[in-house]
């Protein structure tokens, strides 16, 4: 269960990673904040370069935040952005969100957030069914499932 207390730090920190967003190629900063298994929030915002196609989202810069903290395991991922309708993670945030949510053996809540406070609801499961990492891969997840 998601408290309201854990919502509204999300997305605090979302906004905060939004602020610190580097984004000269689409002037579009995005947030995200992951809360982990620890009960820790990291927060990320995109990345991008002046090489065209070379930068990160907004959900895996908060991601690998918490990797960097030695944390793998993410409840939730919350994403902002300055739209008022929520914006969505794509294809490939899914797929990564995707692979630490089978590290951690459970589903990962995905809170997209409209500037004014609008919130849909998702999650990983949901929103990529069925896609492929790291259990079917193979993969010896008990040294990443912390
Ligand atoms: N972007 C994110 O960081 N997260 C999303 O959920 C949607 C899009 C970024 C990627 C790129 O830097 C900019 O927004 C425009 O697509």
């Amino acid at each position: 269960m998601l408290t309201k207390k854990e919502v509204i730090l999300l997305v605090k920190k979302a906004r905060e990673g939004m602020k610190n967003a580097y984004c000269p190629r689409s002037k579009f900063p995005v947030g995200a904040a992951v809360l982990t298994k620890k009960g820790n929030v990291y927060q990320g915002g995109n990345i991008e370069s002046v090489i065209s196609g070379l930068g990160t989202c907004a959900e895996r810069s908060a991601i690998d935040h918490a990797i960097a903290h030695g944390e793998y395991v993410f409840k939730v991922i919350a994403v902002v952005s300055k739209n008022q309708q929520p914006v969505k993670p794509c294809g490939a945030c899914l797929q990564y969100i995707n692979e630490f949510s089978q590290i951690g053996g459970k589903d990962v809540i995905i809170l997209m957030v409209g500037s004014k406070g609008k919130i849909i609801t998702s999650s990983v499961k949901k929103m990529l069914p069925g896609g492929f990492g790291p259990r079917d891969f193979g993969l010896k997840i008990a040294k990443y499932n912390k």
